[in-house]
């Protein structure tokens, strides 16, 4: 089914679409169908989708007529032309460059690194003792930037993060904040105004940057002949055909990118994670169970991978119900059609994968946590009915990092401690630039 809302429908919608989008565009396609188009303000145009067929025809089959939305473009003031907010000939290029380093391979050299990062965190869990209250959405945030510092630049950003963390915030609220604002649509340069949401997140790219180029900086000074064991030595290696070298610009925004899109989607699916494990208990015994057995009682390593199909099948699960990336946009270049509803150019064409995740076409029972679903031999589906890490060749390049990651951390967690959630405690989902617990997550950890 498809549907066009009139000029007055859309205007009664769009306070709602600002305020509260997840609902607005669950209510949209549970009224309208599957495919829908929004009249916006200043001739813009809204089409959103959940249909995966239509998903693979913008992200796959005729991505060449897509680049990515407007919406990103705030984006853009923090991560200049890294990978993410990069388009054309210059990201083909980059991205060229930078594939190599997430290679398999590369990545499970990291996993050492993972698990080590999990252990300290665990260790200062077990020092607070038991029945200790934990928040475990700034928790898995604190770790997953440890993570991120470690496989990017060798450092332990732990004593940072009590500034970087804050630091990201600011400057990810600034971006929702120019976003949903009226004026966005209807000024270009809108997201360029010293607002004071602005001006805040620009103090705090600065930090940012800060930090960065004292890494990058430090690194240059050490002798040559370093071996090259993380990301910046990776960038700072990498040559194109020509034998040229990425220039130091494209470095720090590749840095900055890796550390913004890397680091608060794992914390955000790992938060989520554990919140649906205290609230299955019967997925949680059995995630114990394989847990204890592959690893009985070592360090999780990255062989360790393919056992654990359990605790891989809980993560893409929870992964499905709350995708971190919740929202992906689009922007036509030329006509399209998405089944009978004309795109024109410069329309917003959105794939939300909270909407795809939960087509009850494609997934039975698709408000219920199972995590059956992906296992080996679980039933077929459309390849686009599940895009955690987006679609097509502007898909996420962190896609392996991450699950390595979550799924190690999620074993070292499981290995040590049970969680619970906060009795009367309901946490609730806000649509950031990842889907993030609104009201943070706090949990009860008890030593297993
Ligand atoms: C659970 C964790 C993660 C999720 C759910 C996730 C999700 C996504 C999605 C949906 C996209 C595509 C956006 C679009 O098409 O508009 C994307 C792109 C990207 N992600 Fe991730 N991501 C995760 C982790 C990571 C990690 C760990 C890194 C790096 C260390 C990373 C780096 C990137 C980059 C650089 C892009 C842009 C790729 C390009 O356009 O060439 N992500 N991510």
């Amino acid at each position: 089914m498809a549907r066009q809302l009139s000029g007055r429908e859309a205007l009664r919608l769009l306070p709602t679409l600002r305020a509260d989008p997840l609902t607005a565009i669950s209510e949209l396609i549970r009224t309208h169908g599957d495919v829908v188009r929004v009249p916006l303000p200043r001739g813009n145009q809204l089409v959103l989708t959940s249909r995966p067929e239509l998903v693979a025809h913008v992200l796959v089959s005729n991505q060449d007529n897509y680049r990515k939305a407007r919406t990103y473009r705030p984006l853009t003031e923090v991560l200049g032309n890294g990978l993410l907010t990069n388009e054309g000939e210059s990201w083909a290029h980059q991205r060229r460059l930078v594939q190599p380093m997430f290679a398999r391979r590369r990545i499970d050299a990291f996993a050492p690194a993972m698990v080590d990062a999990a252990s300290t965190a665990m260790d200062r869990w077990a020092a607070l003792g038991s029945g200790s209250v934990v928040d475990v959405a700034d928790e898995m945030s604190a770790l997953t930037l440890d993570v991120v510092g470690r496989a990017l630049f060798s450092a332990d950003l732990s004593g940072e993060a009590s500034q970087m963390a804050p630091a990201l915030e600011t400057v990810l609220e600034s971006f929702v904040k120019v976003v949903r604002h009226p004026l966005f649509l209807l000024v270009p340069d809108y997201h360029r105004w010293p607002t004071p949401a602005r001006l805040r997140a620009r103090g705090a790219e600065q930090h940012l940057r800060g930090v960065v180029d004292g890494l990058i900086s430090s690194r240059r000074a050490e002798s040559a002949g370093r071996e090259d064991t993380d990301l910046l030595d990776a960038l700072l290696a990498a040559r194109d055909d020509d034998g040229n070298p990425l220039d130091e610009q494209q470095i720090r925004d590749e840095l900055m990118t890796f550390l913004l899109a890397g680091h608060e989607t794992t914390a955000n699916a790992l938060a989520w994670t554990l919140l649906l494990l205290s609230r299955h208990p019967a997925a949680r015994d059995r995630l114990v169970a394989e847990v204890d057995d592959v690893l009985s009682g070592r360090p999780a390593t990255a062989a360790d991978m393919n056992k654990l199909e359990w605790t891989s099948a809980v993560l893409s699960e929870s992964m499905r119900l709350y995708p971190p990336a919740w929202m992906i946009e689009r922007e036509a270049r030329d006509a399209d059609d998405l089944d009978g509803i004309r795109v024109p150019p410069g329309s917003i064409v959105a794939t939300p994968p909270y909407l795809v995740h939960r087509n009850p076409d494609h997934w039975p029972n698709p408000e219920g946590f199972d995590p059956h679903r992906f296992l080996p031999g679980a039933a077929d589906r459309h390849r686009l009915a599940y895009l955690p890490f987006g679609g097509g060749r502007r898909q996420c390049i962190g896609g392996g990092f991450a699950m390595l990651e979550a799924v190690l951390l999620l074993a070292t967690i499981t290995q040590r401690f049970e969680l619970d959630l906060v009795p009367g405690h309901q946490p609730q989902a806000l649509t950031a630039v990842t889907l993030r617990p609104a009201n943070g997550i706090p949990m009860t950890v008890r030593p297993r």
